[in-house]
């Protein structure tokens, strides 16, 4: 399956694309986990993209069409793929657009995760996610079975540096200005799959996978 999964800053996107990467054994495509090993790396890239992330701001269209494009040409994405945070703005969709037509792939859906809001800003400040593997993980509403430590791989949990109240509010900001316009870009082309984020997080995973199915 060719799948996209999009929201708002905290809606789940992660924690959903870890579970069904699993489920579908499809690869999974996160930019912004993508920017966050760029960093890490101390690439030029990063170094750029850190400037933009940290700000609450999107990082140039160029930079990051250019990196999924190259991303999608990898053999592990032959079996299918799931693209978390990619694209959020018009002129990425449309790029991702002409580069899947070019290698003859259609987007088998696009899921649309819908949490208000107020819920938002709990749910990022809380966020503690493990340097190895990438999980996402919650103080209160996702909590790990020992503190700082993560239960699939062992790995220590560090919050991310862009999960602080000011620019969690920029955050916010950019995406109902640039990225939610998507959403009628993906339902007008047919492919919009809208699910109500705003329940526990196994009922969101229960009904993305009937949403599929249909
Ligand atoms: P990115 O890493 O993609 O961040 P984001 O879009 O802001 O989304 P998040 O990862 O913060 O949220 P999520 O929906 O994945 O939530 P999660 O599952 O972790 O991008 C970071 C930056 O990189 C951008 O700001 C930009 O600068 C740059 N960038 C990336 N892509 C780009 C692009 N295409 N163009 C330009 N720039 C780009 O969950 C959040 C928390 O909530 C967790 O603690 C989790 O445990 C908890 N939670 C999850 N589900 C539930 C639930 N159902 N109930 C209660 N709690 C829940
Ligand atoms: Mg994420
Ligand atoms: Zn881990």
């Amino acid at each position: 399956m060719k799948l996209m999964i999009m929201g708002p800053p905290g809606a789940g996107k992660g924690t959903q694309a870890e579970r069904l990467v699993k489920e579908l054994d499809i690869t999974h495509i996160s930019t912004g986990d993508m920017f966050r090993a760029a960093i890490k790396e101390g690439t030029e890239m990063g170094k750029k993209a850190k400037e933009y992330m940290d700000q609450g701001q999107l990082v140039p269209d160029e930079v990051v069409v250019g990196m999924v494009k190259d991303r999608l040409s990898q053999p592990d994405c032959e079996k299918g793929f799931l693209l978390d945070g990619f694209p959020r703005t018009a002129a990425q969709a449309d790029a991702l657009s002409n580069t899947l037509e070019n290698m003859g792939i259609k987007l088998d859906g696009v899921i649309n995760i819908e949490v208000p809001r107020e819920r938002l800003m709990a749910r990022l400040t809380g966020r503690r996610v493990c340097k190895a593997c990438g999980a996402s993980y919650h103080v209160i509403f996702n909590s790990p079975r020992q503190e700082g430590v993560c239960d699939s791989c062992g790995g220590e949990l560090y919050q991310r540096s862009d999960d602080n109240e000011e620019t969690v509010s920029n955050r916010l900001d950019v995406y109902e200005a640039q990225t939610q316009p998507l959403i009628d870009y993906y339902s007008e082309r047919g492919v919009l799959l809208s699910i109500n984020g705003d329940q526990d997080i196994d009922l969101v995973l229960k009904d993305v996978l009937a949403a599929l199915k249909k």
